[in-house]
């Protein structure tokens, strides 16, 4: 049987500041997707948060880009983002782009990372969420899990993936896209996905022992300030991965994370800094807004439900991993408004260099 596996999330409303999700927003989330479950709209769901964007994991029979699923999970940000108003949370319904649902919620501001695949006797499958970072975020950690020998040890010795995995890349600035296979074409693959504000993995898919159409990985890639035109959010990206068995094992898929890489997105969209792995109780962005977060869950599904779940980097083992991330952001933070700490110009999210250009206008003179 087929099972679609389905994380939608958005900003809809911090508390307080951009910090959190509020736990009243988490509640009348999982009573709407408890309602939907009794209705048979879905099969299964779990509600959390990374720092402030709420994160909604569905499992269903519906398949990808569902309208009953889309329009299900966008009520649920609507009515959430209706209690954040009343409350006074802070930037209360702001991933929200536009008032009307049209069939799915592509290009409306939610994030989206969805896989119909046939499960397998069992099915293991990790849920990462990022926060105050972009679905760049995520070319470290996926091309390691799928296509490093030095992270993934099955790549070497394990027959079912030794013929590697092929990567489905997208130029997010050119709305276009790439297959590219791996091991064969690392060097390509990586010429691009070093360059993670444009080029991102977008889904793997395995070459041997599993079907060859059905994605084993995938990651949310949109990019809310493309969408809008101008800075309203985060894209703050989510992803969904299968382990084991003729994949990555769950160590594999953990084990990137255990190195606390730079990325884009901390304060006001416009700074580098680490990626610190957290238990989901830690991922409230406080310090800088941030460091960046990811929180990853972990879930076995059978027939559609989940079975069984589990707080993966709640765990001791990722104790010097966020102890490095903080010696980073130290050593980032110090850097204060210098690159690289700061983005480039024409990647900050907030700038005001029109302004002191046009302040300074006549007062530039040209030099030999
Ligand atoms: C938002 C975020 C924050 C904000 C910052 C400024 O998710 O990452 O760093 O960009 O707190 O927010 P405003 O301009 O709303 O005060
Ligand atoms: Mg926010
Ligand atoms: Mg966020």
């Amino acid at each position: 049987m087929k099972t679609t596996f389905s994380i939608i999330k958005a900003d809809v409303g911090g508390c307080p500041g951009h910090a959190k999700v509020n736990e009243k927003l988490i509640e009348l989330a999982k009573e709407k997707l408890k309602k939907a479950k009794e209705q048979g709209i879905i099969k299964d769901f779990f509600v959390t948060n990374c720092g402030d964007d709420l994160e909604l994991i569905m499992t269903h029979d519906k398949g990808e880009n569902n309208e009953s699923i889309h329009g299900l999970a966008w009520n649920v940000f609507k009515e959430a983002s209706e209690l954040a108003k009343q409350l006074g949370f802070y930037g209360a319904g702001q991933d929200l782009l536009k008032d009307a649902f049209s069939g799915n919620v592509r290009g409306l501001g939610p994030g989206i990372a969805e896989m119909e695949f046939t499960e397998r006797k069992s099915e293991p499958i990790v849920a990462f969420m990022m926060d105050k970072t972009e679905p760049g975020a995520f070319n470290l950690p996926i091309y390691r899990m799928f296509a490093d020998p030095f992270n993934t040890a099955g790549l070497i010795i394990d027959p079912k993936l030794h013929s590697g995995f092929k990567f489905e890349v997208w130029d997010i600035k050119e709305h276009k896209r790439v297959f590219l296979n791996t091991p064969e074409e690392m060097y390509d693959l990586l010429a691009l996905i070093g360059a993670k504000s444009r080029f991102v993995i977008k889904r793997v898919y395995p070459r041997s022992s599993l079907p060859e159409d059905e994605p084993v990985a995938v990651v949310s890639t949109e990019k809310l300030f493309q969408i809008a035109g101008e800075y309203i959010g985060k894209d703050d990206p989510v992803a969904a991965v299968r382990a084991q068995s003729g994949l990555p094992a769950l160590g594999e898929v953990l084990e990137p994370f255990a190195f606390p890489h730079l990325v884009s997105g901390w304060m006001r969209g416009s700074h580098n800094g680490p990626i610190m792995p957290v238990a989901n109780k830690q991922a409230k962005c406080t310090r800088f807004d941030g460091p960046p977060r990811v929180i990853a869950i972990g879930f076995q599904v059978k027939n559609g439900m989940i079975t069984g779940h589990e707080d993966l980097f709640d765990d001791p083992a990722f104790d010097y991993a966020r102890n490095k991330a903080q010696e980073i952001a130290d050593y980032m933070r110090r850097h204060g408004p210098f690159e690289p700490h700061r983005l480039p110009l024409e990647e900050m999210e907030y700038t005001t260099l029109p302004k002191v250009m046009e302040k300074l206008k006549g007062r530039f003179e040209d030099v030999e």
